[in-house]
């Protein structure tokens, strides 16, 4: 035998030289919930160690967090007060914004704050954008989907993530930036976001469900299709996105890789709720190691292209020093 690749396996020394990929610590976003209770721990049925945080108990693990090397935090606002317009997504008294001036203050640039941009958790249809009839309109969305973003941006929101699908998203949130003085908030676009059903615990979490049967196929991608996240890529950079992001993750690696090898902005992926549940249940069930498969999950999507990960295992992963 000429080539035995058995040779550079052979110890753990010689294997870790030559390890390809390499994970840190601070590739690692955090996605947190809100509460209205300053020190609430809210539970979410279905979303295993994950819960809705009062402003208070939220700064906490934000300061245990930053410790352990974790700098970014992707921030989601809610409301029980929803409507056609989804008015509270872009009032400044909002329980988002609130925390936002609260987070900023305390942690100025050490924290680093995404806000999700998106209509779904503040509409009474439950859609991403406005209804027309039986439609979602796409274009009338885009004045109140750029208000959102500005009311993040004043709060202290260092990037926006919209991540509502609707076309032209990201060039009117970014003339509505700029012209009232947020140049240096950026934007992360939920550029390749496919109409998936791995975001069950998330929806529970906003109680953000489509209502009446409707779902979100007429926005979201269809994951029959790669050649449609090249043309969001291009849209979204012609339009002015910083950072361009493949969600949910892990069914959806091909298009990570695509879009790394194209974008000359840095790739970010999703991995979503129904992703992160899936392991917890498997994990209760004694049917795998919590921290390998973690891991293989994480180093997977690495591998694949993605310079930053969106996780909810992010802390964990954290503070058990795994990665040390
Ligand atoms: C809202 C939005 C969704 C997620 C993030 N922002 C999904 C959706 O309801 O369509 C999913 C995140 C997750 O499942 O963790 N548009
Ligand atoms: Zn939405």
């Amino acid at each position: 035998m000429l080539e035995r690749p058995r040779r550079l396996r052979q110890t753990p020394q010689l294997r870790s030289l030559l390890k390809e990929t390499s994970l840190r610590v601070d590739q690692l976003v955090q996605p947190y919930f809100l509460a209205a209770e300053p020190r609430a721990q809210e539970t979410i049925t279905g979303f295993t160690e994950v819960y809705r945080w009062g402003v208070d108990s939220l700064s906490g693990q934000i300061e245990k967090n930053l410790k352990h090397g974790i700098k970014g935090f992707m921030l989601f606002g809610s409301t029980t007060e929803k409507n056609e317009l989804g008015s509270g997504a872009y009032d400044n008294q909002g329980l988002l914004p609130a925390t936002l001036r609260t987070l900023k203050q305390r942690f100025g640039s050490q924290a680093i704050l995404f806000t999700d941009v998106c209509l779904c958790p503040f509409t009474s249809h439950g859609h991403c954008g406005v209804i027309d009839g039986e439609k979602i309109a796409n274009d009338p969305s885009l004045p109140l989907l750029a208000k959102m973003a500005l009311t993040h941006a004043e709060a202290g929101a260092d990037f926006v993530s919209p991540s509502d699908m609707m076309d032209g998203r990201v060039g009117a949130i970014r003339k509505c930036l700029d012209e009232n003085g947020f140049s240096d908030t950026g934007i992360l676009a939920y550029t390749a976001k496919y109409a998936s059903a791995y975001y069950g615990p998330f929806r529970e979490a906003l109680a953000s469900s489509p209502q009446g049967g409707t779902d979100r196929a007429s926005y979201q991608m269809d994951y029959a299709n790669s050649k449609e996240a090249l043309r969001e890529l291009r849209l979204d950079l012609e339009e002015g996105a910083d950072l361009v992001m493949v969600k949910p993750a892990l069914p959806y690696l091909d298009i990570i890789a695509k879009l790394s090898a194209e974008s000359d902005v840095p790739v970010a992926a999703y991995s979503v709720s129904g992703e992160y549940e899936m392991i917890k249940q498997l994990v209760k069930h004694g049917m795998a190691d919590e921290r390998k498969i973690i891991l293989e999950n994480l180093f997977a999507i690495r591998r694949a292209g993605a310079q930053l990960i969106l996780t909810y295992h992010a802390s964990q992963v954290s503070s058990q020093g795994w990665l040390e």
